[in-house]
């Protein structure tokens, strides 16, 4: 019944070569945001009705949902630009016929067992080989307290791991739960499960992470109310048993994606560049925060509202970096940026530290050690600690190593693809990653954009 993992080496790795180019210039956009896009299509097959999406994210990642929703009786269609999706409302799944095979995507099974929880049905999720290796413990231990039944593969290592079976219980107990990690994930599954479920679902938060689900949850239209008590945590409380009414959805820009020309723009001399239309929420903007005190020369323009969401159009020219000592309780809102700051570190003058980071292991790939080796490669001074990584940068001297090194690994991990593809850039002779393919799951047409940039 589950399909075999995909294996690195049977899996049509691409390898791809990126050298130094002339300056980076012109106005892109990057695709939509893929934890919108996520949000957009669970939400409107919960809805009753017709929701409309634009911006919609076509990564693998974002596709790999859609077609998990429809297995799952939603109907969802593309037309020229808009995504329509009929929802079946809340607590209409249908049982699907076969295993979900979710790819590599951590948000699509973290979020879909949730939204399973609750439901009358029984439903087997299978990944690739980075996915199948990922903790699913911590979706795991809420959902059970509230009846559900899982049964999964026990890694060597002990963890709860894919492929797993999911078997929801309708009506599952309503839960009040403060979480151990800080995980929009986990706390997005939570209040999903708690959507088709009587009573109130309470979900406490010490440490502020991406707040989309909450946002989203409230436009279309569920009883949901977030509060900070007295130790700062947020309580954010759910009615259940709720009914959502069909949206029309603009997802913006991923500032995620955006970050990958963004980074590249500050190191190339001579860059000056525009990214249109990039969410800049708080829960998600770190990245561009900390780049600026490294003294990037970042300036949002046009600042706006789109679907509730901030947005802005991201100036960026090649910049002097100095490194910095980032704050370990940054990390949240830039929990996806870090293989990409670990790039612009490693350019700086001086040394910038890290800490805080243990999420990063558990990521597509283990985002420390991989960032870690593949800049030792490129002749970088990085040592490589149990939560972050301490990098003194070159001071904007071409990185060395270049094509007499071989590929550098990429673990299935768009965030590393693209952060070597971005470090190629900086490098005296160039370099070469083992697979650009991963790029896909979050940012199609990549490599495009960026050779775009520098013609
Ligand atoms: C996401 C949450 C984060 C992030 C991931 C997308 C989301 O994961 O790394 O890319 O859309 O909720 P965690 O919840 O594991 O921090």
């Amino acid at each position: 019944m589950t399909s075999k993992p995909k294996d690195q080496t049977t899996s049509g790795a691409k390898p791809a070569s990126f050298a130094p180019v002339g300056p980076l210039t012109g106005q892109i956009t990057v695709p939509g945001d893929k934890s919108i896009s996520h949000r957009s299509l669970i939400l409107s097959a919960l809805a009753i009705g017709k929701s409309e999406i634009t911006g919609l994210l076509e990564g693998e990642d974002v596709l790999a949902t859609a077609a998990a929703l429809r297995a799952m009786g939603a109907k969802i269609e593309k037309k020229d630009t808009v995504w329509t999706v009929h929802g079946v409302g809340v607590g209409g799944l249908l049982q699907p016929e076969t295993a979900i095979d979710l790819g590599n995507s951590g948000t699509s099974v973290r979020l879909l067992m949730g939204l399973v929880a609750s439901h009358d049905i029984s439903v087997t999720f299978t990944g690739d080989a980075s996915l199948s290796k990922r903790p699913m413990g911590r979706v795991i231990d809420p959902l059970s307290q509230m009846g559900v039944n899982f049964t999964a593969r026990t890694s060597v290592d002990g963890k709860a791991c894919l492929p797993l079976t999911v078997r929801g219980l309708c009506p599952a107990v309503p839960l009040e739960y403060r979480l151990p990690v800080a995980s929009a994930q986990v706390k997005s599954a939570i209040l999903l499960a708690g959507l088709n479920t009587p009573g109130v679902t309470r979900v406490i938060e010490p440490v502020l992470t991406r707040d989309h689900s909450e946002t989203m949850l409230k436009g279309f239209g569920a009883d949901l109310t977030v509060e900070t008590n007295k130790e700062g945590s947020r309580i954010i409380s759910l009615i259940g048993e709720a009914e959502l009414s069909p949206q029309k959805i603009k997802v913006p820009g991923d500032p995620s994606s955006a970050a990958f020309p963004i980074v590249a723009a500050l190191l190339v001399p001579g860059s000056d560049i525009v990214v249109e239309n990039v969410g800049i929420n708080p829960t998600r903007a770190g990245l561009f925060n900390i780049l600026q005190q490294m003294g990037g020369n970042i300036s949002f323009k046009k600042k706006r509202a789109v679907g509730g969401e901030p947005v802005a159009d991201i100036h960026v020219k090649h910049s002097k970096l100095t490194g910095i000592d980032v704050p370990a309780d940054i990390a949240p809102s830039m929990i996806d940026e870090f293989p990409i700051l670990f790039i612009a570190s490693a350019l700086a003058d001086g040394t910038t530290t890290t800490s805080g980071l243990h999420e990063l292991r558990v990521k597509e790939s283990d985002r420390l050690h991989q960032m870690a080796t593949g800049l030792g490669l490129l002749g970088v001074d990085v040592t490589e600690k149990e939560d972050g990584l301490v990098i003194t940068g070159s001071g904007g001297e071409p990185l060395t190593g270049g094509k007499k090194i071989k590929p550098i690994e990429t673990a299935l991990d768009h965030r590393i693809a693209m952060s070597f593809a971005v470090a190629g850039l900086a490098t005296a002779s160039g370099l070469t990653i083992d697979d650009i393919t991963p790029a896909e799951t979050s940012f199609p047409g990549f490599a495009d954009l960026m050779k775009e940039l520098a013609s």
